[in-house]
Protein backbone atom coordinates (compact mmCIF):
# COMPACT_ATOMS: atom_id res chain seq x y z
CA UNK A 1 0.00 0.00 0.00
CA UNK A 2 2.81 2.72 -0.90
CA UNK A 3 2.57 5.82 -1.94
CA UNK A 4 5.14 6.64 -4.53
CA UNK A 5 6.47 10.22 -4.74
CA UNK A 6 8.25 11.92 -7.68
CA UNK A 7 10.40 14.36 -6.79
CA UNK A 8 10.06 13.84 -3.04
CA UNK A 9 13.29 15.63 -2.66
CA UNK A 10 11.79 18.95 -3.55
CA UNK A 11 10.60 21.53 -2.24
CA UNK A 12 6.83 20.92 -1.94
CA UNK A 13 7.74 17.05 -2.07
CA UNK A 14 9.49 17.13 1.24
CA UNK A 15 7.33 18.86 2.72
CA UNK A 16 4.62 16.61 1.30
CA UNK A 17 6.69 13.76 2.39
CA UNK A 18 6.52 14.57 5.92
CA UNK A 19 2.82 14.78 6.34
CA UNK A 20 2.49 11.82 4.70
CA UNK A 21 5.32 10.02 7.43
CA UNK A 22 3.37 12.14 10.10
CA UNK A 23 0.40 10.41 9.12
CA UNK A 24 1.84 6.90 8.46
CA UNK A 25 1.47 6.73 5.54
CA UNK A 26 3.55 4.03 3.55
CA UNK A 27 5.86 6.40 1.27
CA UNK A 28 8.48 5.63 -1.56
CA UNK A 29 10.53 8.52 -2.66
CA UNK A 30 11.84 8.41 -6.62
CA UNK A 31 14.20 11.23 -7.41
CA UNK A 32 17.43 12.03 -9.60
CA UNK A 33 18.34 15.66 -7.55
CA UNK A 34 18.70 17.35 -10.45
CA UNK A 35 16.75 20.21 -7.96
CA UNK A 36 17.37 19.12 -4.63
CA UNK A 37 20.34 17.16 -2.26
CA UNK A 38 20.48 14.05 -0.91
CA UNK A 39 20.63 15.93 2.63
CA UNK A 40 17.14 16.42 2.12
CA UNK A 41 16.23 12.84 3.19
CA UNK A 42 18.15 13.21 6.88
CA UNK A 43 16.18 16.06 7.44
CA UNK A 44 13.07 14.07 6.65
CA UNK A 45 14.32 11.24 8.90
CA UNK A 46 15.10 13.87 11.77
CA UNK A 47 11.53 15.71 11.11
CA UNK A 48 9.09 12.63 11.45
CA UNK A 49 11.67 9.89 13.15
CA UNK A 50 11.18 7.50 9.98
CA UNK A 51 13.00 6.74 6.21
CA UNK A 52 10.66 6.65 3.67
CA UNK A 53 12.49 4.08 0.91
CA UNK A 54 14.51 5.81 -1.65
CA UNK A 55 15.54 5.10 -5.43
CA UNK A 56 17.64 7.31 -7.02
CA UNK A 57 15.99 7.28 -10.24
CA UNK A 58 15.29 9.31 -13.57
CA UNK A 59 11.17 9.78 -13.93
CA UNK A 60 12.22 9.78 -17.61
CA UNK A 61 14.16 6.61 -17.19
CA UNK A 62 11.04 3.99 -17.99
CA UNK A 63 13.65 0.58 -17.36
CA UNK A 64 14.61 1.85 -14.47
CA UNK A 65 11.36 2.97 -12.75
CA UNK A 66 9.95 0.28 -13.60
CA UNK A 67 12.14 -1.72 -11.19
CA UNK A 68 10.34 0.36 -8.55
CA UNK A 69 7.22 -0.90 -9.48
CA UNK A 70 8.03 -4.42 -9.84
CA UNK A 71 9.59 -3.83 -5.88
CA UNK A 72 7.29 -1.75 -4.50
CA UNK A 73 3.47 -2.58 -4.24
CA UNK A 74 2.03 0.96 -4.97
CA UNK A 75 -1.48 2.32 -4.91
CA UNK A 76 -0.81 5.84 -5.71
CA UNK A 77 1.68 8.35 -7.07
CA UNK A 78 1.83 11.85 -6.14
CA UNK A 79 3.78 13.92 -9.13
CA UNK A 80 6.20 16.33 -8.18
CA UNK A 81 9.18 15.99 -10.61
CA UNK A 82 9.66 18.29 -13.02
CA UNK A 83 11.42 20.88 -14.07
CA UNK A 84 9.89 24.16 -12.46
CA UNK A 85 12.27 27.48 -14.05
CA UNK A 86 10.08 29.97 -15.78
CA UNK A 87 13.06 31.34 -17.42
CA UNK A 88 14.68 28.19 -17.80
CA UNK A 89 11.88 26.71 -19.93
CA UNK A 90 12.26 29.89 -21.96
CA UNK A 91 15.32 29.13 -22.76
CA UNK A 92 15.23 26.01 -22.88
CA UNK A 93 11.67 24.47 -24.15
CA UNK A 94 12.45 21.43 -25.94
CA UNK A 95 14.29 20.37 -22.51
CA UNK A 96 11.00 21.02 -20.22
CA UNK A 97 8.76 19.20 -22.86
CA UNK A 98 11.02 15.86 -22.96
CA UNK A 99 11.51 16.11 -19.30
CA UNK A 100 8.16 17.60 -17.67
CA UNK A 101 5.45 15.39 -20.67
CA UNK A 102 8.12 12.58 -21.25
CA UNK A 103 8.08 11.84 -17.67
CA UNK A 104 4.06 12.16 -17.27
CA UNK A 105 4.03 9.93 -20.11
CA UNK A 106 6.29 7.21 -18.26
CA UNK A 107 4.12 7.22 -15.74
CA UNK A 108 1.20 6.75 -17.14
CA UNK A 109 2.36 3.95 -18.80
CA UNK A 110 3.40 1.71 -16.02
CA UNK A 111 0.41 2.93 -13.76
CA UNK A 112 -1.24 1.18 -16.37
CA UNK A 113 0.99 -1.95 -16.63
CA UNK A 114 1.13 -1.99 -12.61
CA UNK A 115 -2.64 -1.46 -12.10
CA UNK A 116 -2.21 1.80 -10.12
CA UNK A 117 -5.31 3.48 -10.38
CA UNK A 118 -4.69 6.83 -8.52
CA UNK A 119 -3.03 9.63 -8.80
CA UNK A 120 -2.35 13.16 -7.61
CA UNK A 121 -0.44 15.39 -10.34
CA UNK A 122 1.15 19.13 -9.50
CA UNK A 123 -0.05 21.42 -11.32
CA UNK A 124 0.08 25.44 -11.40
CA UNK A 125 -1.87 28.42 -12.03
CA UNK A 126 0.20 29.63 -14.86
CA UNK A 127 -2.09 27.26 -16.80
CA UNK A 128 -4.92 29.53 -16.68
CA UNK A 129 -2.34 32.53 -18.94
CA UNK A 130 -3.26 36.14 -18.51
CA UNK A 131 -6.28 36.20 -16.52
CA UNK A 132 -8.87 38.40 -17.59
CA UNK A 133 -10.55 38.48 -14.21
CA UNK A 134 -9.76 37.56 -10.76
CA UNK A 135 -10.22 35.43 -8.36
CA UNK A 136 -9.54 32.22 -10.71
CA UNK A 137 -11.85 28.97 -10.38
CA UNK A 138 -11.13 26.01 -11.97
CA UNK A 139 -13.95 26.01 -14.59
CA UNK A 140 -11.95 29.61 -16.06
CA UNK A 141 -10.61 29.59 -19.61
CA UNK A 142 -7.12 27.72 -19.65
CA UNK A 143 -4.04 28.49 -22.47
CA UNK A 144 -2.35 31.36 -23.39
CA UNK A 145 0.79 30.15 -21.30
CA UNK A 146 3.16 32.92 -21.17
CA UNK A 147 5.94 30.54 -20.75
CA UNK A 148 6.73 27.13 -21.29
CA UNK A 149 6.77 25.67 -18.48
CA UNK A 150 3.31 26.74 -17.80
CA UNK A 151 2.45 25.09 -21.10
CA UNK A 152 4.16 21.64 -20.01
CA UNK A 153 1.39 21.65 -16.87
CA UNK A 154 -1.16 22.10 -19.26
CA UNK A 155 0.10 19.81 -21.77
CA UNK A 156 0.06 16.96 -19.29
CA UNK A 157 -3.52 18.00 -17.91
CA UNK A 158 -4.53 17.26 -21.09
CA UNK A 159 -3.01 14.02 -20.99
CA UNK A 160 -4.59 12.96 -17.96
CA UNK A 161 -7.69 14.05 -18.87
CA UNK A 162 -7.43 11.71 -22.24
CA UNK A 163 -6.13 8.89 -19.69
CA UNK A 164 -9.17 9.55 -17.29
CA UNK A 165 -11.68 8.92 -20.78
CA UNK A 166 -9.79 5.74 -21.61
CA UNK A 167 -9.39 3.98 -18.39
CA UNK A 168 -12.80 4.64 -16.03
CA UNK A 169 -11.08 3.07 -13.05
CA UNK A 170 -8.62 5.95 -13.04
CA UNK A 171 -8.83 8.40 -10.33
CA UNK A 172 -7.31 11.72 -10.61
CA UNK A 173 -6.98 14.70 -8.60
CA UNK A 174 -4.98 17.99 -10.95
CA UNK A 175 -3.86 20.47 -8.27
CA UNK A 176 -3.36 23.98 -9.25
CA UNK A 177 -0.99 25.60 -7.00
CA UNK A 178 -0.35 29.62 -6.69
CA UNK A 179 2.60 30.72 -5.05
CA UNK A 180 3.93 28.58 -2.53
CA UNK A 181 6.06 29.99 0.14
CA UNK A 182 7.11 29.36 3.73
CA UNK A 183 8.82 26.08 5.68
CA UNK A 184 8.07 24.03 8.15
CA UNK A 185 8.35 24.85 11.76
CA UNK A 186 11.46 23.20 12.25
CA UNK A 187 13.36 25.15 10.12
CA UNK A 188 15.26 22.03 8.61
CA UNK A 189 13.16 21.78 5.34
CA UNK A 190 12.47 24.81 2.93
CA UNK A 191 13.39 26.20 -0.20
CA UNK A 192 16.72 25.73 -1.58
CA UNK A 193 16.71 27.60 -5.24
CA UNK A 194 20.29 26.54 -7.35
CA UNK A 195 21.93 29.79 -8.38
CA UNK A 196 20.11 33.22 -8.09
CA UNK A 197 16.57 32.72 -7.10
CA UNK A 198 13.47 33.41 -9.59
CA UNK A 199 11.05 33.41 -6.87
CA UNK A 200 10.02 36.18 -4.68
CA UNK A 201 10.26 34.71 -1.03
CA UNK A 202 13.65 33.05 -1.56
CA UNK A 203 15.33 36.43 -3.40
CA UNK A 204 13.62 38.28 0.16
CA UNK A 205 15.63 35.74 2.49
CA UNK A 206 18.37 35.79 0.88
CA UNK A 207 18.91 39.86 0.61
CA UNK A 208 17.53 39.00 4.76
CA UNK A 209 20.69 36.68 4.99
CA UNK A 210 22.71 39.14 3.64
CA UNK A 211 23.41 36.47 0.53
CA UNK A 212 22.11 39.63 -2.20
CA UNK A 213 22.28 43.09 -1.59
CA UNK A 214 18.99 43.94 -2.61
CA UNK A 215 15.90 42.80 -3.79
CA UNK A 216 14.84 43.92 -7.69
CA UNK A 217 11.01 44.57 -7.66
CA UNK A 218 9.94 43.61 -11.29
CA UNK A 219 7.57 47.03 -12.20
CA UNK A 220 5.38 49.52 -10.40
CA UNK A 221 3.31 49.96 -13.06
CA UNK A 222 0.82 47.01 -12.97
CA UNK A 223 -2.76 47.65 -12.69
CA UNK A 224 -2.69 46.79 -9.00
CA UNK A 225 -3.39 48.68 -6.10
CA UNK A 226 0.24 49.62 -5.28
CA UNK A 227 1.76 48.72 -8.91
CA UNK A 228 3.54 45.75 -8.39
CA UNK A 229 2.72 42.21 -9.19
CA UNK A 230 0.21 40.38 -7.25
CA UNK A 231 -0.42 37.04 -6.30
CA UNK A 232 -1.75 34.05 -4.25
CA UNK A 233 0.76 33.04 -1.73
CA UNK A 234 0.19 29.37 -0.20
CA UNK A 235 2.05 28.35 2.86
CA UNK A 236 3.85 25.26 1.33
CA UNK A 237 2.97 23.45 4.97
CA UNK A 238 -1.13 23.86 3.96
CA UNK A 239 -0.19 22.95 0.15
CA UNK A 240 1.58 19.87 1.64
CA UNK A 241 -1.72 19.35 4.07
CA UNK A 242 -3.72 19.47 0.59
CA UNK A 243 -2.22 16.61 -0.90
CA UNK A 244 -3.36 14.30 1.91
CA UNK A 245 -6.49 15.63 0.83
CA UNK A 246 -6.54 14.61 -2.55
CA UNK A 247 -5.68 11.27 -1.92
CA UNK A 248 -8.56 10.90 0.49
CA UNK A 249 -10.37 12.28 -2.09
CA UNK A 250 -9.19 9.93 -4.75
CA UNK A 251 -10.38 6.91 -2.05
CA UNK A 252 -13.80 8.17 -3.09
CA UNK A 253 -13.21 7.25 -6.82
CA UNK A 254 -14.12 10.75 -7.85
CA UNK A 255 -12.17 10.07 -11.65
CA UNK A 256 -10.95 13.38 -12.63
CA UNK A 257 -10.98 16.57 -10.33
CA UNK A 258 -9.28 19.69 -10.72
CA UNK A 259 -8.66 21.85 -7.13
CA UNK A 260 -6.91 25.89 -6.99
CA UNK A 261 -5.05 25.34 -3.84
CA UNK A 262 -4.50 28.90 -2.45
CA UNK A 263 -5.38 31.56 0.12
CA UNK A 264 -7.96 33.43 -1.64
CA UNK A 265 -6.44 36.49 -1.38
CA UNK A 266 -4.17 38.57 -3.30
CA UNK A 267 -0.75 39.94 -2.24
CA UNK A 268 1.49 42.86 -3.94
CA UNK A 269 5.20 42.32 -3.72
CA UNK A 270 5.58 45.24 -1.83
CA UNK A 271 2.72 43.83 0.72
CA UNK A 272 5.03 40.91 0.92
CA UNK A 273 8.25 42.62 1.94
CA UNK A 274 6.55 44.94 4.49
CA UNK A 275 5.12 41.46 6.28
CA UNK A 276 8.40 40.41 5.95
CA UNK A 277 10.16 43.14 7.45
CA UNK A 278 7.22 43.26 10.00
CA UNK A 279 7.20 39.28 11.01
CA UNK A 280 10.97 39.18 11.50
CA UNK A 281 11.70 43.11 12.59
CA UNK A 282 14.31 43.00 9.07
CA UNK A 283 14.33 45.87 6.36
CA UNK A 284 14.39 44.71 3.17
CA UNK A 285 16.45 47.19 0.52
CA UNK A 286 14.68 46.95 -2.91
CA UNK A 287 14.89 48.69 -6.12
CA UNK A 288 12.23 49.44 -8.09
CA UNK A 289 13.04 48.12 -12.01
CA UNK A 290 11.37 47.49 -15.08
CA UNK A 291 8.91 44.75 -15.65
CA UNK A 292 10.01 41.13 -15.90
CA UNK A 293 9.21 39.70 -19.54
CA UNK A 294 6.43 37.18 -19.34
CA UNK A 295 4.72 38.61 -15.65
CA UNK A 296 1.03 39.01 -15.20
CA UNK A 297 -0.49 41.85 -13.12
CA UNK A 298 -2.21 39.48 -10.67
CA UNK A 299 -3.69 36.16 -10.41
CA UNK A 300 -5.67 34.13 -6.72
CA UNK A 301 -7.60 31.82 -5.91
CA UNK A 302 -10.79 31.11 -5.95
CA UNK A 303 -11.07 28.38 -3.45
CA UNK A 304 -14.85 27.02 -2.36
CA UNK A 305 -14.37 24.12 -4.29
CA UNK A 306 -11.46 22.68 -2.39
CA UNK A 307 -13.29 23.19 0.52
CA UNK A 308 -16.92 22.07 -0.70
CA UNK A 309 -15.08 18.84 -2.21
CA UNK A 310 -12.81 18.34 -0.18
CA UNK A 311 -12.58 20.10 3.23
CA UNK A 312 -9.45 21.93 2.69
CA UNK A 313 -9.10 25.61 3.32
CA UNK A 314 -5.30 26.49 4.61
CA UNK A 315 -4.48 27.45 8.02
CA UNK A 316 -1.66 29.67 8.09
CA UNK A 317 -1.54 33.13 6.33
CA UNK A 318 1.49 35.23 4.66
CA UNK A 319 2.89 36.10 8.23
CA UNK A 320 3.49 32.66 9.02
CA UNK A 321 5.04 32.00 6.10
CA UNK A 322 7.09 35.21 6.50
CA UNK A 323 8.53 33.83 9.56
CA UNK A 324 9.12 30.38 8.77
CA UNK A 325 11.07 31.17 5.56
CA UNK A 326 13.00 33.35 7.50
CA UNK A 327 13.65 30.96 10.44
CA UNK A 328 14.78 27.86 7.44
CA UNK A 329 17.26 30.38 5.78
CA UNK A 330 18.91 32.23 9.05
CA UNK A 331 19.62 28.14 9.68
CA UNK A 332 20.50 27.38 6.64
CA UNK A 333 22.27 30.48 5.18
CA UNK A 334 23.79 28.04 2.14
CA UNK A 335 20.83 25.81 1.53
CA UNK A 336 20.84 22.25 2.09
CA UNK A 337 24.99 23.04 1.55
CA UNK A 338 26.95 21.14 -1.31
C1 LIG B 1 5.99 36.68 -7.91
C2 LIG B 1 5.93 38.18 -8.04
C3 LIG B 1 7.28 39.07 -9.82
C4 LIG B 1 11.13 37.91 -8.05
C5 LIG B 1 6.09 31.38 -10.90
C6 LIG B 1 5.46 30.25 -11.66
C7 LIG B 1 4.58 29.46 -10.73
C8 LIG B 1 5.42 28.92 -9.64
C9 LIG B 1 6.00 30.11 -8.86
C10 LIG B 1 7.13 27.22 -9.77
C11 LIG B 1 5.84 38.67 -9.48
C12 LIG B 1 7.80 39.54 -8.46
C13 LIG B 1 9.78 38.09 -8.28
C14 LIG B 1 11.96 39.03 -7.83
C15 LIG B 1 10.04 40.46 -8.05
N1 LIG B 1 6.37 28.07 -10.24
N2 LIG B 1 9.25 39.34 -8.27
N3 LIG B 1 11.37 40.26 -7.82
O1 LIG B 1 6.18 34.37 -11.45
O2 LIG B 1 4.13 34.48 -9.92
O3 LIG B 1 5.09 32.27 -10.50
O4 LIG B 1 6.80 30.89 -9.77
O5 LIG B 1 7.26 26.85 -8.65
O6 LIG B 1 3.99 28.38 -11.42
O7 LIG B 1 4.68 30.80 -12.69
O8 LIG B 1 6.34 33.77 -8.99
O9 LIG B 1 7.87 34.43 -7.18
O10 LIG B 1 8.69 34.53 -9.59
O11 LIG B 1 7.04 36.21 -8.78
O12 LIG B 1 9.54 41.60 -8.05
O13 LIG B 1 13.21 38.93 -7.61
O14 LIG B 1 7.14 38.75 -7.51
O15 LIG B 1 7.33 40.12 -10.78
O16 LIG B 1 5.03 39.84 -9.50
P1 LIG B 1 5.42 33.83 -10.29
P2 LIG B 1 7.58 34.70 -8.62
Amino acid sequence: MAILVTGGTGYIGSHTVVDLLNHDYDVVIVDNFVNSKPEVLNRITRITGKTPRFYEVDVCDEAKLEEVFKKENITDIIHFAGLKSVAESVAKPQLYIDNNIGSSKVLLRLMTKYHVHNIVFSSSATVYGVPDHVPLKESDKVGGCTNPYGQTKLDIEYLLKDYAKEHNDANIAILRYFNPIGAHSSGLIGEDPQGIPNNLMPYITQVAVGKRDHLNVYGSDYNTPDGTGVRDYIHVVDLARGHLFALRKLESKPGLVIYNLGTGKGTSVLDLVRAFEKANDIKINYVICDRRPGDIDENYADCHKAWEEMGFKTEFDIVDACRDSWHWQKNNPNGYGD
